[in-house]
C-alpha cells in the first residue's frame, strides 16, 4: 500500500469525519455523504483537526497544506472511485446494502471495507460483487485519538485484502486485530455490559451523574453515560438492540428503554448536543 492510492469514506458523520481525518494526512480521500451540510461541516472539522495538529508540532507545513489538498468531499456516490472504500454509514444492513450496490460496481477491484459496530461481516458480503475484497475495519471512537482498529474477516476475504489492510493501517498508525466475524467482534461484545449494566442502573433510580462520577474514580476515562453521547444514542441503541438479537435474546444483552426513549425524542447525544446531558 503506497501514498500513491487514494481513500474514500462514505459516511460523514461521528466516525467518517474521523476517519478521513487519519487518512488526510496520508492519502488522497474522498469524503461522501448524502447530506451536503453535513458534509460541508465535516470538511470544516477535519481543516480545523489538521490546523491543531499543526499547531501542536505533530506535522510540518507542508504536511497540513498537503493534507488539506488532499481532503475532496462529494455527495455524488455513484461518481466515487478509490482503492480502499470505507463505508460508515448508519448501522442497518437495508442502508448498507443497498450503497454497497452502487459503490462496489463502480470499483470492481477496490477493497471494500465497513465499519459497522455489530452487523455481521458474512451477511454483508453476500451483497458485493466481490467478496474476497471485502472485511470489516472496525475504528473506535473518536478514530483519531483510539488506537485499535478490528480487522474482521469472513471466509471470502483473501489474503491480498488482509495484508493491504494491515499495510494501510499501519500508515495511519493503528494497532490492529484480526477478529473473526462473530456477534460483536471483541470489544464490542466486552465493552457491552458497560453500558447496560449502567442503564439498568439508572433503571433502578440511580443517578447518571453518580454512575459516571463512580466509573471514572475508579479509572474509566469516561463514565457509561458521557460516552453513549458520545458515541451516539441512535448507534448504541442499533448496536445493543443487534447484539441482543444475535444473542438470542440472552437477558444481559437486553436494550434499555431509557435508550430508546432519547433516540424517539431526537436526544442522540454530542452530534445534536442534547442526550443523557446538554452540550450548548
Ligand atoms: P452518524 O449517524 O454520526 O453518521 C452517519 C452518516 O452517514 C450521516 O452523516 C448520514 O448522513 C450518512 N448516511 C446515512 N445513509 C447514507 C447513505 N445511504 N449514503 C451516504 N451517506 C449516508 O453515525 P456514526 O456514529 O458515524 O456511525 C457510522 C458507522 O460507524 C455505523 O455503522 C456505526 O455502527 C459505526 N461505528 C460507530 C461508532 C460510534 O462511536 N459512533 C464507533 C465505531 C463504529
Amino acid at each position: 500500500m503506497d501514498s500513491e492510492k487514494s481513500v474514500a469514506i462514505i459516511g460523514a458523520g461521528t466516525m467518517g469525519k474521523s476517519i478521513a481525518s487519519l487518512c488526510c494526512l496520508h492519502f488522497t480521500t474522498i469524503l461522501a455523504d448524502n447530506n451536503k451540510e453535513i458534509l460541508d461541516n465535516a470538511r470544516t472539522e477535519i481543516h480545523k483537526y489538521i490546523d491543531h495538529q499543526y499547531h501542536k508540532e505533530r506535522i510540518t507545513e507542508s504536511q497540513k497544506n498537503t493534507a488539506k489538498y488532499n481532503i475532496k468531499i462529494t455527495d455524488s456516490l455513484a461518481k466515487i472511485k478509490a482503492d480502499i472504500i470505507i463505508e460508515a454509514i448508519k448501522e442497518d444492513y437495508e442502508s448498507k446494502i443497498a450503497l454497497y450496490k452502487i459503490v462496489a460496481t463502480h470499483n470492481p477491484d477496490s477493497i471494500i471495507l465497513t465499519n459497522t459496530s455489530s452487523l455481521s461481516i458474512t451477511k454483508l458480503g453476500k451483497f458485493i460483487l466481490h467478496p474476497q475484497r471485502f472485511a470489516g475495519l472496525h475504528f473506535f471512537n473518536p478514530a483519531t485519538v483510539m488506537k485499535l482498529v478490528e480487522l474482521v474477516i469472513q471466509d471470502k476475504t483473501n489474503e491480498y485484502t488482509i495484508k493491504q489492510v494491515q499495510e494501510f493501517c499501519s500508515i495511519i498508525k493503528k494497532t490492529t486485530i484480526i477478529c473473526k466475524d462473530s456477534s460483536g467482534f471483541v470489544v464490542n461484545r466486552v465493552a457491552r455490559a458497560y453500558y447496560t449494566e449502567s442503564l439498568q442502573s439508572a433503571a433502578l433510580g440511580e443517578q447518571i451523574q453518580n454512575i459516571d462520577e463512580s466509573l471514572q474514580n475508579i479509572g474509566f476515562p469516561m463514565g457509561a453515560f458521557r460516552l453513549m453521547d458520545l458515541i451516539g444514542q441512535d448507534i448504541n441503541f442499533a448496536v445493543t438492540t443487534s447484539l441482543f438479537e444475535q444473542m438470542f435474546f440472552e437477558p444481559r444483552f437486553r436494550p434499555s428503554i431509557i435508550q430508546q426513549k432519547l433516540v424517539d425524542s431526537g436526544k442522540l447525544g454530542r452530534k445534536t448536543k442534547s442526550g443523557f446531558y446538554n452540550y450548548d
